[in-house]
């Protein structure tokens, strides 16, 4: 951990049921938590204002997507205004489920990222790559590509978290090493020296994500440019959620 304040994140994804998520709700109120950490969780939009309602720690609430503009005539969708209302603070913007499943492009994922933003929402700017670009050698190139696309449009770096996600450790249980994730975390930050400013390389948080679990956190953290986390499976269990929670170094 190196840059501001460690940050910890947790991705339900597409999980969980009413009753369900009335008890993660409640052993997150229970659990104890560094308070040099902030934390978010990322419920399913249906059940943002039940968890908003019900959290009582100092716990903040995000989306997994957001539209790209004002609502309107947009069915299925759910607006940047519609988020704050219920008292969303922040959105999960280009995670590689929506870039491969749902076939969110760059440039699509940059304007919402800068709708929500001049909106005032904090957005967890995801990026990542692919295994086989991985093993073609295309790490860097990719994760750059996806940072400029979002470089180019944002109207500030103030509210944004940098959540790298290698796509090859997500769901796999295969976590990258802290050595991988750390390598691309300082070119992450090199990158944004060179091409934003020097004072947003060393501010902006960058945060891990791909199979981080209460075990393996530890090590992770101690990496000098793992700014926090961004969890998916082990957020769903409250007490592993606390441990990565606590984990900062
Ligand atoms: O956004 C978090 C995520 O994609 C990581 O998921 O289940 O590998 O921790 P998981």
């Amino acid at each position: 951990a190196g840059s501001g304040k460690f940050f910890v994140g947790g991705n339900w994804k597409c999980n969980g049921t009413k009753d369900s998520i009335t008890k993660l709700v409640s052993d997150l109120n229970s659990a104890k938590l560094e308070t040099d950490v902030d934390v978010v969780v990322s419920p399913p939009f249906v059940y943002l204002d039940q968890v908003t309602a019900s959290l009582t720690s100092r716990i903040e609430v995000s989306a997994q997507n957001s539209w790209i503009g004002k609502g309107g005539a947009f069915t299925g969708e759910i607006s940047v205004e519609q988020l704050k209302d219920i008292g969303c603070k922040w959105v999960i913007l280009g995670h590689s489920e929506r870039r491969h499943i749902i076939g969110e492009d760059d440039q699509f994922i940059g304007k919402k990222a800068a709708y929500a933003l001049n909106e005032g929402l904090g957005v967890i700017a995801c990026i990542g790559e692919l295994l086989e670009e991985r093993e073609a050698g295309k790490t860097f190139d990719v994760c750059f590509q996806q940072l400029k696309a979002f470089a180019d449009v944002v109207p500030s770096w103030d509210n944004i978290v940098i959540a790298y996600e290698p796509v090859w450790a997500i769901g796999t249980g295969k976590v990258a090493t802290p050595q991988q994730a750390q390598e691309v975390h300082v070119a992450v930050r090199d990158w944004l020296k060179k091409n934003v400013s020097e004072e947003v390389a060393s501010k902006t948080r960058i945060i891990y994500g791909g199979s981080v679990n209460g075990s393996n956190c530890a090590e992770l953290a101690k990496q000098e440019d793992i700014d926090g986390f961004l969890v998916g499976g082990a957020s769903l269990k409250g007490p592993e959620f606390a441990t990565i929670v606590n984990s900062v170094t």
